[in-house]
């Protein structure tokens, strides 16, 4: 199992050596190495069993830090930059050159780059002379970790450090926004609502839900699965299909008084349901249930984000 502790200094120096260490954000803990080392990048891909053609965010200290790797930012992306930087927000922008190797951005020539918006990770970027490629740190495919149990649960025995900041507080992945001619491109929603970005921006084409020939395998319809089969719908109507005893029930915020029930948010505060979802998605995995009943929330602020992991969820 990796060690796990607060030590700042003892995760930079492992990165500096150029080993692996899992990183809190205020998203999800990430699996981070040095982005411009194409032997750490390799190790990445390797430890998550992630296939190449799935590129990686690079995590930076600001703007100005972001500025080294990306040309041509639109007007735009400042803006949100402006506001929303350090934050759940990725920003997909034009590569600079190769500085950024290409196997960290898939061959294309755009990189997915974002300012996390926790304490201890900020604190580590400042010390670092590199940026972090960093993946959620779950196995491809899996539910993205909110805590460095979940980190250690999953991937404890490929690295050596996490670095504990805690239950991650937004606890979904971060929103990606892109520009295609100027025009902006949300390829997955996340912890930044999209009315929160079109108050600033203007209207924003949400591409997150489409299914066939993802060019962001975020997109990818069967993704951020538990290991038990989740089936959506109308509770009421799916309880009377499958049996309590055996079923999992995760509600927005009504109590069906199952023992094997989650209710992500009994106030119906959709913050606090994103911040529950992947812990409790986790829960049922351990839960002695065939299947998992769930319903969505409203389509509004986080909602969407969470409908759309839950509606993926569901294909996998
Ligand atoms: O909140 C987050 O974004 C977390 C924390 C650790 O920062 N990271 C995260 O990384 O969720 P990952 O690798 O699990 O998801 C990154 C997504 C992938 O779907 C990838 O395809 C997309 O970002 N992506 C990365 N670079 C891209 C690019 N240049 N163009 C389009 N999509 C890109
Ligand atoms: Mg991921």
């Amino acid at each position: 199992m990796a060690q796990i502790g607060t030590d700042i200094q003892k995760a930079s120096s492992l990165l500096q050596q150029g080993e692996l260490v899992a990183i809190p954000t205020e998203t999800v803990y990430g699996l981070a190495g040095n982005a411009l080392d194409v032997d750490v990048v390799a190790k990445i891909f390797a430890v998550k069993n992630r296939p190449e053609f799935d590129p990686l965010i690079v995590h930076v200290s600001s703007l100005r830090d972001a500025e080294k790797y990306v040309v041509d930012i639109p007007k735009k992306a400042e803006r949100l930059t402006k506001l929303f930087w350090p934050g759940p927000l990725t920003l997909v922008l034009k590569k600079k050159n190769e500085i950024i190797p290409a196997l960290v951005t898939a061959g294309l020539d755009t990189v997915g780059i974002r300012c996390p918006d926790h304490p201890l990770t900020r604190m580590l970027l400042s010390v670092l002379s590199f940026p972090l490629a960093a993946p959620s740190a779950n196995p491809f495919g899996y539910v993205s970790p909110t805590s460095p149990q979940h980190v250690n649960a999953q991937l404890g025995d490929k690295i050596p450090y996490i670095l504990d900041g805690g239950n991650c507080p937004v606890g979904i992945e971060s929103t990606i926004i892109g520009f295609e001619n100027e025009t902006p491109i949300v390829y997955r929603m996340g912890g930044l609502s999209i009315e929160r970005i079109e108050n600033v921006i203007g209207n924003v084409e949400v591409r997150a839900h489409s299914t066939s020939n993802p060019i962001t395998p975020g997109q990818l319809k069967s993704h951020y699965a538990p290991s038990k089969k989740l089936i959506l719908g109308n509770l009421d109507e799916l309880l009377q299909q499958y049996p309590a005893h055996s079923s999992g029930i995760l509600t927005f915020s009504k109590n069906y008084h199952s023992p094997y029930q989650r209710i992500l948010s009994p106030g119906g505060n959709l913050e606090e349901a994103a911040r529950n979802l992947f812990q409790y998605l986790r829960d049922f995995d351990q839960m002695p249930i065939d299947v998992i009943l769930a319903e969505l929330l409203p389509e509004a602020g986080l909602g969407r984000a969470i409908n759309d992991r839950l509606v993926r969820a569901s294909a996998g």
